[in-house]
């Protein structure tokens, strides 16, 4: 098969998305398909060749890239693409992927897994992988979530959404239980995550994230293990359990490598497992969601699993967690791969 693997962009997880797609990308080649990692935000520009010829380009379009320790410099990333092209696409980016038999979506965040870019391709016509577009546009905003999984008895901890016209931060502060979870709405990888735990910190936070004008949600902190479970083509994975050796599960401890325990299958009762695994594929089902997803919990003290949230395109680094949930379900990272594209082209 022809198959573009796109990543990059220019959302905070840029860079998270550019090691999934080169991993995916060198996978997909070493099983003999064409492959091409393509950004999408800078497209073919760093490179010389013909865009018609590019399924048979060697291997220059598929670098390799490890994630760095720190968040990306997308105004850096901005600078550095020559054309002066405005907008989020690379100008080869949708005649590339016109030319693929699939598209293998491994972008993070933002444009990309917000159901955006799936309805732009919809309308063309290109084959992609993973969720739709109404489903990745439901996951990328936490409220919405939170609120259709408690609708449909999935536990999730009590909140309360912000904007930026409503903030009157002293009384915010006043009314808010410590510790807490001060989130935006549409981030990943941590980013845009803090656990306030004095008056002071909280209003840090909320100064820090309210002024960039979106939506925020504070969350209720819940004391206990932390869980994450993969659905993949609608049967949910075995649940694995993080536990970082400091910290909480923030951007450095989900990617540099040996900073966090993560054990799977969990070592948990089996009641608990099944709850964990119904609840994943609960959520999957009630955000429309489809062929893999990833659903991150808090198991509390007296057992009850509490949704925090769901990727639509998860992780698939190096030191993600679907690659070693499929793993244990005896799926190596290409027959993932595999799977993901067949339930993709259904
Ligand atoms: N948002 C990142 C990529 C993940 O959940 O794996
Ligand atoms: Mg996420």
């Amino acid at each position: 098969m022809n198959i573009v693997v796109l990543a990059g962009g220019l959302s905070p997880e840029r860079n998270v998305s550019l090691s999934t797609g080169s991993l995916v990308c060198k996978t997909l080649r070493g099983a003999g398909h064409k492959a091409v990692l393509v950004d999408l935000f800078l497209g073919l520009e760093n490179w010389s060749g013909d865009p018609s010829r590019i399924f048979d380009a060697e291997d220059g379009l598929c670098m390799d890239y490890a994630v760095s320790e720190t968040e990306p410099d997308l105004e850096a990333v901005k600078a550095s693409r020559k054309s002066g092209e405005l907008g989020i696409f690379g100008k080869d980016v949708i005649r590339v992927c016109s030319m693929a038999d699939i598209v293998f979506l491994a972008l993070h965040g933002g444009c990309g897994e917000d159901g955006r870019l799936q309805a732009a391709f919809d309308l063309i016509g290109i084959p992609y992988t993973g969720s739709g577009y109404l489903g990745s546009a439901i996951a990328m905003d936490k409220d919405l979530t939170k609120r259709i999984v408690q609708y449909k008895g999935v536990l999730t901890p009590r909140w309360y959404t912000l904007d930026y016209e409503e903030q009157d931060i002293p009384a915010i502060v006043e009314r808010t239980a410590l510790p807490c979870v001060v989130k935006v709405v549409g981030g990943g990888s941590s980013i845009g995550v803090a656990l306030p735990k004095t008056p002071e910190e909280l209003e840090a936070a909320l100064r820090d994230f309210l002024k960039f004008g979106g939506r925020i949600i504070v969350e209720q902190y819940i004391r206990g293990r932390e869980f994450s479970v993969g659905v993949l083509e609608e049967t949910a994975l075995q649940p694995i359990e993080i536990i970082p050796k400091e910290g909480f599960y923030d951007y450095k401890n989900k990617y540099q490598p040996g900073l966090t325990t993560e054990i799977c299958p969990a070592d948990i009762p089996d009641q608990i497992r099944a709850r964990l695994m119904s609840a994943a594929l609960a959520v999957h089902r009630a955000i429309q969601l489809n062929v893999y997803s990833r659903s991150d919990f808090i198991l509390d003290e007296g057992g009850d699993p509490y949704f925090l949230e769901v990727n639509t395109l998860p992780g698939m680094t190096p030191t993600s967690l679907i690659p070693q949930m499929a793993r244990v379900a005896g799926y190596s990272y290409e027959e993932l791969c595999r799977r993901i594209i067949k339930a993709s082209a259904k």
